[in-house]
Formats: C-alpha cells, sequence, structure tokens
C-alpha cells in the first residue's frame, strides 16, 4: 500500500505545494501578519520536512512539536479561524495542483489533527 506521501507525488509534489501555499498564505490578510518578521526559507524547509513526515514519507524534520512552535502565535490571538484558513489554503493550493478530493480529504484531515495542538489546547 503506497503511503500518501508517494501517492500525492512525492518530494516534488510536496516541495511545490508548500510553495505555493506559502505563496497565498503571504497575501491573505486573514493569517499573512502571523509570518511578519518569519525566516520564510526556513520555514518553507521545516513545513516541507513536517508535511513529509505526516503523509508517511521519510522523516527528517527535526524542528518544534506543534504546541511549542505555535505558543507566541496564541499569545498573539491565534485562533480556530486561523486555522479554518490555513486548511482552506491548503486545499486551494492542492486543488490547484490537480490532487484528487479524496487525497486533499486526507490531508486536511492530518491538518486538522494538529488543531488543538497548534493551539496549546
Ligand atoms: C494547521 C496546522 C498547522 C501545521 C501543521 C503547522 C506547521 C508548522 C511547522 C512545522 C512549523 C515550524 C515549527 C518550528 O519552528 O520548528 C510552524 C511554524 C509556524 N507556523 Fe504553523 N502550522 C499550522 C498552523 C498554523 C497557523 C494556523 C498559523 C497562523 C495563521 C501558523 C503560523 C506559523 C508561523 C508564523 C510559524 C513560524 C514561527 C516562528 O518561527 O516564529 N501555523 N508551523
Amino acid at each position: 500500500m503506497s503511503t500518501l506521501f508517494e501517492q500525492l507525488g512525492g518530494a516534488a509534489a510536496v516541495e511545490a505545494a508548500v510553495d505555493s501555499f506559502y505563496r497565498k498564505v503571504l497575501v491573505d490578510d486573514r493569517v499573512s501578519h502571523f509570518f511578519d518578521g518569519v525566516d520564510m526559507d526556513r520555514q518553507r524547509d521545516k513545513q516541507k520536512a513536517f508535511l513529509t513526515m505526516a503523509f508517511g514519507g521519510p522523516h527528517n524534520y527535526t524542528g518544534k512539536d506543534m504546541r511549542v512552535g505555535h505558543a507566541h502565535l496564541v499569545a498573539r490571538g491565534l485562533n480556530d479561524s486561523h486555522v479554518d484558513a490555513i486548511i482552506e489554503l491548503l486545499g486551494a493550493t492542492l486543488r490547484e495542483l490537480g490532487v484528487s478530493e479524496d487525497l486533499i480529504g486526507q490531508v486536511a484531515a492530518i491538518a486538522e489533527s494538529t488543531r488543538n495542538d497548534v493551539l496549546g489546547r
């Protein structure tokens, strides 16, 4: 049984998706302000490693866990509406890349499973 990572198209697909995803995030007024001052090259690399691991691909993620990585953003008001926006933008990105609705649903479920950690609850 191939992993979600393989079904999505492996490293090249995750690379393209994360690059396109953050282009959307940085122009979306609902969430862009949380990325002020963030080194986006580092952020893209961390997100590629995190999603690769989460999709069942190679585990090379060395970043913070979701609770620790977002605690300072929760202190700045990060809430459910922002997680909703991020999951929506991830779905829109994959749809543009021609990914099937079934796989998009699986990706959204994985992002959704991190909601409480991201929001520190
Ligand atoms: C929905 C699930 C989410 C996942 C899977 C996710 C994943 C990640 C990962 C892997 C990192 C790197 C952690 C590290 O620094 O080592 C990170 C950092 C970050 N995330 Fe998220 N995130 C999510 C939701 C959000 C939301 C909703 C926002 C804001 C709208 C957000 C904004 C950020 C920012 C700004 C950083 C960089 C923090 C910094 O370096 O100061 N994330 N996220």
